[in-house]
């Protein structure tokens, strides 16, 4: 190779295995477990080339100053709004993410959550445990169908994609705004305009990016326009969500229910107004939480790193 072999930081408890598309180069690995501080990762990034970490992990314009040698960003996960891509981009670095591989576990969590919000097996089983089930009286109000309900997509791309076929399979009718010209909705899921979506769902599920344009995209004028039988589901980004705004809508009931597997500040403070209301359903951020789909995301985070490295093509380069 002639010169030293680039150092490339990885930031997750990932196995020899996993990592064995990046044989070729110095790997540091971290000692400690847990979270990454920022200064941690800005100490391990100034002598990096390489780094993999998670796409929650934020990389600040200010860390990647401190970065001088450091030429490819891997993020393990396929959102990237961790990193401001242009700057990155003009500061010769490409940002990868692992696009595909985890939409399938996304868009199951997203109907799980759907479930839950119709059926409340989580109450159910609450009551259970807390010893008031009474045979033949009714334990809880009724559930609802999904069959026949309208879902509304906001963001069709290929996690959008995986939940409308789920959402199909239960004899939903599926509307969708937003499509990404990469993916091919299921036949029979609709076309909409934004308002549209929102004024029709029963579910309104959201699958888009965070961007400057997408934040608080469903603010308190969403929340007003839906129906008040109808459900939120988030399993993207916190902020696309205006949360304070989500907390009225809940409260005063002008929606029904929520369930977020993502929020504005994760974790929530204590105080969370959110954590008291009784329609919100919150899981901490778990929609690619599946082994199979961490084993494939680690293998293709390490896979983007050597490919970009080694300046082979790579697919999943997000700012160039
Ligand atoms: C996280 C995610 O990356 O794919 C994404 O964008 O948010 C998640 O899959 C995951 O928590 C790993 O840190």
């Amino acid at each position: 190779m002639g010169q030293a072999t680039p150092r490339v930081f990885i930031a997750l408890p990932l196995t020899e295995d996993q990592l064995q598309p990046l044989s070729d180069w110095e790997i540091v690995r971290r000692a400690a477990a847990g979270p990454i501080s920022q200064e941690e990762l800005r100490e391990m990034l100034t002598r990096a080339t390489g780094y993999l970490g998670s796409a929650q992990t934020r990389v600040s314009n200010e860390l990647i100053d401190a970065a001088p040698n450091l030429r490819v960003i891997s993020n393990f996960g396929v959102g990237f709004d961790n990193v401001d891509l242009e700057y990155a981009r003009r500061r010769g670095i490409d940002v990868c993410n692992t696009p595909g591989v985890l939409s399938g576990a996304v868009a199951d969590l997203t109907i799980g959550l759907m479930l839950q919000l119709a059926r409340g097996v989580g109450d159910a089983q609450a009551m259970v445990r807390a010893g008031r089930w009474v045979k033949g009286a009714p334990p809880l109000p009724l559930g609802a169908d999904l069959k026949g309900k309208t879902l509304s997509i906001i963001g069709m791309g290929r996690i959008g994609c995986e939940v409308a076929v789920r959402a199909q399979a239960f004899g939903m009718r599926v509307l969708y705004q937003d499509a990404r010209p990469d993916c091919s909705p299921p036949d029979g899921a609709c076309a909409v305009d934004f308002g549209e979506a929102v004024r029709q769902a029963d579910y309104l599920s959201l699958h888009t990016n965070l961007t400057t344009e997408s934040h608080h995209l469903i603010d308190a004028a969403a929340f007003g326009a839906m129906k008040p039988t109808a459900a939120l589901i988030n399993t993207a980004r916190g902020p696309i969500v205006d949360q304070a705004a989500l907390y009225e809508a809940l409260k005063d009931n002008s929606i029904a229910a929520a369930a977020l597997d993502v929020l504005e500040t994760e974790p929530p403070a204590k105080d969370e107004p959110l954590l008291a209301l009784p329609n919100v359903i919150i899981t901490p951020h778990i929609g690619s939480a599946t082994v199979e789909t961490r084993d494939a995301m680690a293998r293709l985070a390490a896979q983007n790193l050597a490919d970009c490295l080694a300046g082979r093509p790579c697919a999943n380069i997000v700012n160039r």
